[in-house]
């Protein structure tokens, strides 16, 4: 069956927006967190809260006069991959995460930005898209645009390989769990993904790079950094309102940035 079967007038099931209510948002912020969401609008010109439903709570706003959605995707695969599927069906091509993660490489530095450049698929969602051969890489124009940005608003980051864990806890080899047990397959992982070059844990940006590419559609994915894994399982709050800030900037400096040099995504 090829085509597309989807009801893409209808307001959606888990996001509860329709296309009317995007006034043709071909761009998408992705925080997880319902909560950054109106903070991160408050950038964007002429913002409003769309709506709330589940995880996903939405607000519109604009890039000069380019409408860009804020949505929150909730934490994890699943939610995300939902996310994604709906907004598709909306008209949305261009979809940006703007997460928060956890460093595991020492030169890393609290309220770094990470600019992932693919993603470890440590996560069972992207697997019902794409067989785990499958690459998940962001989209490269998107992602020069986020480096672009960063470099312009003189921020510190980061670029490399992310990754994308199923669990906070043992996917990432944290100890200070419930049970405080990690099964054996995940033990020294941390440190086998430091040896391989990997930058940082989060939840979210395989499943959003590689859902997307089957889409034929565009992903990236900008993350501050609130944990230093090389030395704490904690996560610092206090970076917090930093991190914040700079994903929200970065973000939209890099929509204006795209918006120039490929025009109207389609
Ligand atoms: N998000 C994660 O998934 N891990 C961290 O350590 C911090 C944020």
């Amino acid at each position: 069956m090829t085509g597309i079967i989807a009801d893409t007038k209808a307001i959606q099931y888990h996001i509860g927006l329709s296309t009317q209510m995007l006034c043709g948002a071909q761009y998408a912020f992705l925080p997880g967190d319902p909560d950054r969401v109106n903070p991160i609008a408050a950038f964007l010109d002429d913002a409003r809260e769309l709506t709330q439903h589940r995880e996903y709570r939405s607000a519109l706003g604009y890039v000069d006069d380019i409408p860009v959605l804020v949505m929150s995707t909730g934490i994890g695969a699943p939610s995300t991959g939902i996310a994604i599927e709906e907004l598709a069906r909306l008209g949305v091509t261009h979809f940006i995460r703007l997460g928060t993660t956890g460093a595991i490489q020492p030169h890393v530095h609290l309220g770094d930005l990470i600019i992932s450049e693919g993603a470890v698929r440590l996560e069972g969602t992207s697997g019902h898209y794409a067989p785990i051969a499958y690459p998940a890489v962001p989209s490269l124009a998107l992602t020069l645009k986020l480096i672009e940005a960063t470099k312009l608003r003189d921020f510190p980051y980061q670029t490399g390989i992310t990754c994308s864990s199923d669990s906070f806890w043992p996917g990432q080899e944290r100890y200070d769990s419930f049970s405080g047990y990690v099964p054996r397959h995940l033990q020294g992982s941390l440190e086998e993904w430091q040896r391989l070059g990997v930058l940082n844990f989060e939840m979210e940006s395989s499943a959003l790079f590689t859902i997307a590419r089957t889409f034929g559609l565009h992903a990236a994915s900008l993350c501050g950094v609130i944990a230093l894994r090389t030395q704490s399982e904690a996560v610092q709050q206090n970076v917090y309102a930093q991190v914040k800030e700079r994903l929200a900037i970065v973000a939209r400096e890099a929509v204006r940035l795209h918006h120039q040099a490929h025009g109207t995504p389609l």
